[in-house]
């Protein structure tokens, strides 16, 4: 009989651990086009506005914002399945989510605090820890 040692290796995982981090990486470079349309034709409403206004304000802000939550939640997703398989995938994921949860608090902080160039960098900074962590996250799979 086979003790639990002599087991073969999960391989239900696997296949999660690339797919999930493959699909995050091109969410994230959907999410870079109209983020950077924004910055560069966007004008972008007062900070008092209300969220429903800065939704609203044009296709490209809205779909920029709403891709930022289902990044957020993708990642959530990323950090579950990559617990499972181990330190460096979770490693990986934890730096990825945070890239992109600070991603969507410097995107926050730029329209409700006066479009500052610090939370405007913060998001670019997030987007290439995102995208860092989930490159990784693929490389290091084998
Ligand atoms: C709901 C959350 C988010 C909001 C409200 C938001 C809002 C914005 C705004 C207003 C801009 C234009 C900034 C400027 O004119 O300087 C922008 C640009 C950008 N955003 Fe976001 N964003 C959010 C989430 C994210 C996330 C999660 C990422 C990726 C991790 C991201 C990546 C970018 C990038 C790469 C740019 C272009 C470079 C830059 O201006 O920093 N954003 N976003």
């Amino acid at each position: 009989m086979r003790g639990r040692r002599d087991r073969p290796a999960r391989s239900s995982g696997r296949a999660a651990d690339i797919a999930v981090p493959l699909g995050l990486l091109g969410l994230l470079g959907v999410q870079f086009l109209p983020g950077t349309s924004v910055n560069l034709f966007t004008p972008i409403p007062p900070a008092d506005a209300e969220m429903a206004e800065m939704m609203g304000n044009g296709p490209l802000m809205g779909l920029h914002m709403m891709l930022g939550m289902i990044l957020a939640a993708g990642a959530g997703l990323g950090v579950a399945t990559a617990l499972p398989s181990g330190r460096r995938a979770t490693a990986c994921a934890a730096i990825a989510i945070g890239g992109i949860l600070a991603g969507g608090l410097g995107g926050l902080a730029f329209l409700m605090g006066g479009q500052s160039n610090g939370a405007s960098y913060v998001m670019a900074a997030g987007f290439v820890a995102g995208v860092g962590g989930y490159v990784a996250a693929v490389v290091t799979v084998h």
